[in-house]
């Protein structure tokens, strides 16, 4: 029997932006590689084969997942989600550089949020991700300096309702993809 709220639990639903097509559904091993790729801009080195590495950890642990929004047959984001205690977390998230900010990462973490079911969500981040995170209503709930210089600050989200049998979604901030740009391309 699969555990109530685990991020691997909807693994094998796929969910349709209605406004845009965009599909998100689990990635297949095969994809694996393109997901690195995608992916590698939200690694430390900022490589594929750091990105790759990443994703065999979150695999390889209970209860993850890697999941993937599609254009057509086309990879265009993906990002991983976690049991992190009573939380889910999102240890990566990148959307492909030439389809940043018409609200993609926006549709992935409503995606995580959904499959996440009655459990927070949880990410940390640094001063780059942040107005991200915040503009798509996660809350500040940590902040944590590192020797470094560099801040690490920690945030949850967490929508009251939103579950995927007859539940509401009136909790999200949902936001039509913008795909104004494609027309004229
Ligand atoms: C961060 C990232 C996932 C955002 O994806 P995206 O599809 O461009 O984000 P969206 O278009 O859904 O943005 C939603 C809102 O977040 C905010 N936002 C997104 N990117 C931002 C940025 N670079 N700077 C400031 N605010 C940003 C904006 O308010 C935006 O709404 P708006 O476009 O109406 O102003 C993407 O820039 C990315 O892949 N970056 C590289 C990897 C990375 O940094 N991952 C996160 C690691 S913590």
């Amino acid at each position: 029997m699969t555990e109530p709220d685990s991020p691997t639990n909807n693994g094998g639903l796929i969910f349709i932006e209605p406004a845009s097509g965009l599909e998100i559904r689990a990635v297949s091993p095969s994809e694996r590689d393109v997901a690195a790729r995608i992916l590698a801009p939200a690694t430390g080195e900022g490589t594929a084969e750091a990105a790759l590495t990443a994703i065999d950890e979150l695999l390889a642990t209970d209860k993850a997942a890697l999941y993937g929004a599609f254009i057509g047959l086309e990879m265009v984001a993906a990002y991983g989600i976690k049991r992190d205690g009573m939380s889910n977390e999102i240890p990566i998230i990148a959307v492909r550089e030439d389809h940043r900010r018409r609200g993609i990462g926006r549709a992935l973490l409503q995606d995580a949020l959904r499959r996440s079911g009655k459990r927070p969500l949880v990410v940390e981040t640094d001063d780059e991700g942040l107005p991200f995170y915040k503009a798509c209503g996660f809350k500040l709930f940590g902040k944590r300096p590192h020797p470094s210089g560099i801040v690490r600050y920690r945030l949850g989200w967490h929508a009251p309702g939103v579950r995927f049998k007859g539940g509401s979604t009136n909790a999200l901030t949902h936001k039509p993809l913008d795909r104004s740009s494609d027309a004229s391309s």
